[in-house]
């Protein structure tokens, strides 16, 4: 840890009971989180919001691993994989969801990511049997022809030399996937404009969750924001009630996760449409950003790429990945977990404290808002050697066993991980592998801005030419 007794983060202290660090039983106790000031009323925002992860990481430099913030909304920045196992694994009774995921109540509802611990439970037990191994490599099947038209139109761009997006393309693939894995239903059509509403979503739950505008401007007014809001649910609602309505009347509800969520009885129609919602707006953006970061690190890295075509030429020998060999690419799937290491789509998620706890060396207080930094404990210079560089070796060559659990959690941890986490590795393994088959990608710039807002993204797209390997 770089925090010592000298640092600012380590300046103030609380009661409580014996510090394991300092020992100290008398008043006094542990550390408390300390941060930066900023300015009366907007707090940091200003420097906030310049660039987001560059400032977790120059607090996480300046501060050490629990810092905290005003933005103006107070919070305690977490970076510490100790604290972070703690609040996901070890006790994770003592959390509520908290303060800022109300913000997304307005697009999600009271569906599996928003709800306490206690409401939560009949919710994913319903929904689990839809994600065993054998359903998610049923399901995850969806993604070979979701690729498949991508590298039918990428072989277009490869010939006319055009410059293509892959973010957008990969966030089609995704869509595509996900809405055939969870719904039965292709939202990558381009005149449901579905990947458009689900980005009105994501911008609408990250200001009401940052700035709680949502209290502020009446969703009376005829606002482009209000505007944008309302064809966004009506979009998102009309693909979710059209599902349930088909299944319904066709009496087939399925064996899907809407399928089980259908027919389990146990649930309102609301909580249905909200626990789809979810599953959907959780999923798809998430797995198409983490693709588009995969495709822009081995394009920035030639000699990932040889690797990772020396492996699924081996392997596949041309053809689509199997179930098993999904198994047999340790080097593709090594890839995809450093891309999500330098650039975890769900970049932070917060949690509020019930009770008082000590946090590895620190006290904090009840209905605090700690917020988990998958981007800053994941490049915590601490726990990872040269956290900066692109190297999915790090990933296969047995390091792991060294760093602490909790340093890498790109889908979060304990009972509240990503129901969609094998969904999604399969679905990247299988469009990665298929993409190292047939194309190599050649960046228009050597980098991109990236944004981060509910998730981590590149803001203006990953711009590139393509050729088709002989
Ligand atoms: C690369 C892709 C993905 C990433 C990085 C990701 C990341 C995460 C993370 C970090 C959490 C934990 C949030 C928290 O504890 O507060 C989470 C939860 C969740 N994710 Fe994912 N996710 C991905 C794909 C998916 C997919 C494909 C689905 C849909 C099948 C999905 C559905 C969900 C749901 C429903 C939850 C809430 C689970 C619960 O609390 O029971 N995610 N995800």
């Amino acid at each position: 840890m770089t925090l010592t007794q000298d640092t600012p983060g380590a300046a103030g202290t609380t009661g409580g009971g014996a510090c394991p660090v300092t020992g100290n039983r008398a008043a006094g106790g542990c550390p408390v989180p300390h941060g930066p000031k900023g300015l009366p009323v907007i707090g940091v925002a200003p420097t906030y919001f310049k660039d987001p992860a560059a400032f977790t990481l120059g607090l996480q430099q300046q501060y050490g691993p629990m810092v905290s913030v005003n933005l103006p909304k107070p919070y305690v920045l977490v970076t510490d994989p100790e604290v972070v196992e703690h609040v996901t694994k070890t006790n994770p009774d003592n959390y509520r969801r908290g303060e800022l995921y109300k913000g997304f109540l307005g697009f999600m509802g009271k569906g599996m990511l928003t709800l306490n611990d206690a409401e939560w439970r009949p919710h994913r037990s319903i929904v689990a049997p839809a994600f065993t191994i054998r359903r998610v490599n049923e399901k995850a099947e969806e993604a070979v022809p979701a690729t498949e038209a991508l590298l039918a139109r990428w072989a277009g761009a490869a010939r006319t030399g055009a410059v293509i997006d892959i973010a957008e393309d990969a966030m089609n693939v995704s869509t595509r996937t996900m809405g055939k894995a969870l719904l039965g239903r292709d939202l990558s059509e381009a005149a449901l404009d579905y990947a458009n509403a689900a980005a009105i979503a994501s911008k609408v739950m990250y200001t009401t969750t940052i700035f709680g505008l949502n209290e502020l401007l009446p969703s009376f007014l005829p606002t482009r924001y209000n505007r944008d809001k309302k064809k966004a649910h009506r979009i998102i609602d009309g693909v979710i009630d059209g599902v349930i309505s088909s299944r319904r009347r066709s009496g087939d509800l399925g064996t899907d996760a809407a399928g089980k969520l259908l027919a389990s009885g146990e649930l309102t129609d609301q909580d249905i449409r909200d626990d789809l919602r979810t599953l959907l707006l959780a999923g798809t953006d998430t797995t198409g950003q983490a693709l588009a970061w995969t495709l822009y690190e081995i394009a920035r890295h030639p000699w990932v790429r040889e690797e990772v075509e020396e492996e699924v030429d081996r392997v596949l020998g041309g053809h689509a990945p199997t179930t098993e060999q999904r198994g047999e690419l340790p080097v593709t799937r090594s890839v995809i977990e450093e891309a999500m290491r330098l650039h975890p789509p769900v970049w932070q998620f917060p949690r509020d404290l019930i009770e008082d706890e000590q946090l590895g060396r620190w006290d904090v207080k009840k209905d605090t808002t700690l917020v988990l930094s998958t981007y800053g404990t994941h490049r915590n210079a601490e726990h990872w050697r040269d956290p900066h560089t692109f190297d999915p070796r790090r990933f296969r060559d047995g390091s792991a066993k060294e760093r602490p659990a909790g340093s890498y959690f790109p889908f979060g941890g304990g009972r509240r991980q990503c129901i969609g986490k094998n969904l999604a590795m399969a679905t990247l393994i299988t469009a990665v592998a298929m993409i190292s088959q047939r194309f190599r990608i050649s960046l228009t710039a050597s980098s991109v801005p990236t944004a981060a807002f509910i998730t981590m993204y590149p803001a203006e797209g990953v711009h590139a030419t393509l050729r088709e390997r002989s």
